[in-house]
């Protein structure tokens, strides 16, 4: 009885030590796995600009969001939260950053985006900053692993600007 004890003991240590192993090296090879991901998102059209019925500034933007993520899944990869923000600078914040489109990617199969699309959500500013505004497109993703820490990364598209007139 003394020793049956015992040696469930000893099994129930060495598979729980097994498993933080494990754990251990999946994280570890998240943390070493470096990606390639190829990103790229043009303004097809500027379709509606002007002033919100609050008072703020808001633009409705056509675009075409390409991005080729399957680099970045490995075996721990559940899922990625992939968001696209607008940001830019006003005399009121260092940053906003205002985030226009997301999705939810659950395979590597599904990690190859092509899309059209109106901003999914409301591009408005907190005042009317965005005349001839320059500003900054954001494609970030969260990678939520399977056993470990999500973290995240990022591709900034620099060089956009808004139209120096509402229409
Ligand atoms: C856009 O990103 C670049 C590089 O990160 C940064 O230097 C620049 O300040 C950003 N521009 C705006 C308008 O936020």
């Amino acid at each position: 009885m003394h020793s049956f004890l015992l040696r469930g003991n000893a099994v129930l240590t060495f598979a729980l030590t097994v498993l933080a192993v494990a754990c251990v090296l999946a994280s570890l090879t998240d943390t070493l796995h470096s990606s390639k991901p190829e990103v790229n998102v043009e303004i097809l059209s500027v379709d509606a600009f002007g002033r919100n019925p609050g008072g703020n500034d808001e633009v409705v933007l056509t675009l075409h969001i390409s991005a080729d993520l399957q680099s970045v899944f490995t075996w721990n990869t559940k899922q990625l939260f992939v968001f696209l923000a607008a940001e830019y600078e006003s005399s009121k914040n260092v940053l906003n950053q205002i985030s226009i489109w997301d999705s939810i990617i659950q395979s590597k199969e599904d990690a190859k985006i092509q899309r059209r699309t109106r901003n999914k959500y409301s591009f408005v500013d907190q005042g009317s900053n965005l005349r001839g505004k320059d500003f900054n497109l954001t494609l970030h993703w969260n990678i939520m692993p399977v056993t470990g820490a999500m973290f995240s990364e990022k591709r900034v598209l620099t060089g956009f600007r808004l139209p120096k007139n509402y229409m």
